[in-house]
């Protein structure tokens, strides 16, 4: 098992990616905190898969449980620094942070509203700003090695109109991975993006339910399907684990080919 003795928080982790990357990173021997806003029976549905998924605790730090989930609104900056100091006294340290709470908003340019751009930039990209701040804060005190691992998406290179303030929320994290990992560095922590493409997800309840609409995103998809949550949760424990150390200030596209797939008709 590539995790035994790690300790993970997995923002937004009570549905969808997160909560398969909660799963995956507990089936490889990681006790993981699940933090979630307005879902506690999601977090709890996360919590008893991630006791099931077979991954065992090793550590001394280990309560009795594998899984333990935090409330919190990661675009609320005090709130996502308690995730981080949660975790921290639950399980006595942390290891792995993984930014992958998310949201999106759909609107032309000219008709977003100042709160639905702040409602994304706050979570998207200020509430893992300042976790990761907290988190690397922790890492600095116990002089201890570190991974983040951000949940990016495909739009932090490729444009999706109607989706602006989401395509600079990305944008965004793609710099502050860049950024970070070379002020990092040399404290031994490393940073990077997953970029999911299209993934079945709550986040595209309204894609999947148009049939023409899917019908379209399938074509541009060269593998010819939707990913699913474990596709990209297979990337992270990638990621989180030894095998990655030499790994930083890069981006996982896990998307079956779409990013690049500009035919000319
Ligand atoms: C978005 C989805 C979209 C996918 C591919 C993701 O980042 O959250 O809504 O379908 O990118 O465009």
């Amino acid at each position: 098992m590539k995790l035994e003795g790690k300790i993970a928080l997995v923002t937004g982790s009570s549905q969808g990616i997160g909560q398969a990357i909660a799963i995956r990173l507990a089936s490889e021997g990681a006790n993981v905190a699940i933090n979630y806003r307005s879902n506690p029976e999601g977090a709890q549905e996360t919590v008893a898969k991630v006791e099931a998924s077979g991954g065992k605790c090793y550590t001394a730090l280990c309560p009795n449980s594998q899984g333990y989930a935090v409330q919190g609104d990661i675009g609320m900056v005090d709130e996502a620094r308690d995730a981080i100091t949660e975790t921290i006294e639950h399980f006595g340290k942390l290891d792995i942070l993984v930014n992958n709470a998310g949201i999106e908003k759909h609107a032309p340019f000219w008709e977003v509203t100042e709160a639905d751009y702040d409602a994304v930039m706050n979570v998207n990209l200020k509430g893992a700003f300042f976790a990761t701040q907290e988190m690397v804060k922790h890492l600095m005190d116990t002089k201890r090695p570190g991974k983040i691992i951000n949940i990016s998406s495909v739009h932090e290179e490729l444009p999706f109109p109607n989706f602006t303030a989401y395509c600079a929320s990305k944008g965004g994290m793609k710099m502050f991975a860049r950024n970070l990992a070379v002020e990092l560095a040399p404290f031994g922590i490393t940073i990077n993006n997953v970029a999911p493409g299209a993934i079945e997800t709550p986040i595209n309840t309204k894609l999947l339910n148009d049939p023409q609409k899917l019908g379209v995103l399938l074509k541009n998809i060269p593998l010819g399907r939707l990913g699913q949550p474990s596709d990209v949760a297979a990337m992270v424990a990638f990621l989180a684990s030894s095998d990655a150390d030499y790994i930083t200030e890069s981006t996982f596209f896990v998307d079956g080919g779409l990013t690049w797939n500009y035919q000319e008709q």
